[in-house]
């Protein structure tokens, strides 16, 4: 495993150690990336040693322990997720990121976060979350004996609320959005002695994250596609998945050139990315009175908004948002089709894909990975609604 070099910071470049815990740029509140010594771990020979079987704590997404610090990982089983080839559409797989523990894509980035917790030695966490995180949070404390503390919008999807109850974590349910639940958090952290694992705000939810992009370009035979749809809320896949394919590139990994097209896909009842992509802004704004199915969508102003701005304009790629009643129409299509029960990000994902099909931004010659996030059954109360269906 790599050593980690340092943390330096996205926005200013500022450099810290990472022999103690950290949070953001004390100089300019950008968020940390991971920096590692990577010599000894360059070249395709060492990209083979992955591809070989990698036994006990290296399976999952640890297969790619050679690009993630150098600890003894907290594990539940997280990452290399299945790519479901669409019926339909020869060139589109979806990365199934519901068969992760907890059901979603958040297992990566807690798993690593909670595993760095460990390693410092820290004893309370906190998040504010949309639900599949506080969800993933408790799992993974609940594996290393870390005491959890959630803030979550009272409206949650159910599952979300139970997992994180049956994990045994202290759960604030909060009249507001997620945004509010960071208020809290961050006014109640110094008292209590909370580490803040918020998103963004802590280092190595990306490096989690990250995994995605390593994987998808490894069950590709090493290769990219030509456009990755993304869900975002908070952003961190999308900027771990962009980091990943940086590092491959520096490691030899892969060949520099035509990284895909990154497409940010949001709901029109919360989408502030889209808006500041539309506006060519370097930063989002607040997005009001934010409503969707989609709930984790429901991050009404990311703080990794400028990173996704670059990223989205460096890659050629573009935001999007939808309706919910699109988004809808999407996941009941592709669950009566294809035998794939979207949730409602993912669904999210399926409905961009159409649209940009139509509007001739992709051909369907174009190699296309979709992101379900998370899987359909962890949206049973919010999907029925929406779908109006009751049992009689
Ligand atoms: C299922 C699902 N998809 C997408 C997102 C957005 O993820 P991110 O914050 O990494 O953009 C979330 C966040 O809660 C989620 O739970
Ligand atoms: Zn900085």
């Amino acid at each position: 495993m790599p050593k980690i070099k340092e943390l330096e910071c996205s926005r200013c470049k500022a450099t810290v150690s990472a022999e103690t815990p950290q949070t953001v740029c004390p100089k300019c509140a950008g968020s940390f990336y991971v920096r590692y010594d990577f010599s000894g771990f360059r070249g395709v020979e060492h990209r083979m040693r992955i591809s070989e079987k990698t036994p006990g704590a290296s399976a999952g997404m640890w297969r790619y322990r050679s690009v993630l610090p150098e600890v003894q990982p907290v594990t539940l089983g997280e990452g290399w997720t299945p790519m479901l080839r669409s019926k339909r559409y020869p060139n589109v797989v979806v990365k199934e990121e519901g068969a992760n523990p907890t059901g979603s894509f958040k297992a990566r980035g807690l798993a690593l976060a909670v595993t760095m917790a460990k390693h410092y030695q820290l004893k309370k966490l906190a998040v504010p979350s949309a639900g599949n995180a506080a969800g993933a949070l408790a799992a993974y404390a609940a594996a290393a004996g870390i005491e959890a503390n959630i803030f979550m919008p009272k409206d949650v999807p159910f599952a979300n609320y139970v997992e994180a109850k049956m994990y045994g974590a202290n759960i604030t349910l909060v009249d507001g959005l997620i945004s509010d639940c960071g208020r809290i958090v961050a006014e109640r952290k110094e008292k209590e002695g909370w580490f803040d694992i918020s998103t963004l705000k802590e280092p190595f939810r990306i490096e989690g994250k990250k995994t995605m992009g390593y994987e998808l370009v490894e069950q590709l035979g090493w290769e990219y596609p030509d456009a990755v749809f993304y869900p975002t809320g908070g952003g961190v896949g999308l900027i771990g998945m962009w980091k990943a394919f940086a590092e491959m590139e520096e490691l030899g990994w892969v060949k520099p050139g035509k990284r895909p097209k990154m497409i940010a896909v949001q709901s029109s009842g919360c989408a502030p990315m889209v808006r500041a992509f539309e506006e060519h802004a370097s930063a989002s704004k607040m997005w009001e009175n934010a409503a969707t199915f989609a709930a984790g969508l429901r991050v009404p102003k990311p703080y990794g908004d400028y990173l996704m701005l670059e990223i989205l304009k460096e890659s050629e790629g573009v935001a999007l948002a939808f309706p919910d009643s699109v988004i809808l129409a999407s996941l009941q299509d592709w669950a009566k089709n294809e035998g794939i029960f979207l949730s409602p990000e993912g669904a999210t994902a399926t409905a961009a894909y159409d649209h940009l099909l139509k509007t001739r931004f992709l051909k369907p010659a174009d190699r296309v990975v979709l992101f379900n996030t998370g899987a359909g059954l962890k949206y049973t109360d919010v999907t029925a609604e929406a779908a109006g269906i009751l049992r009689n």
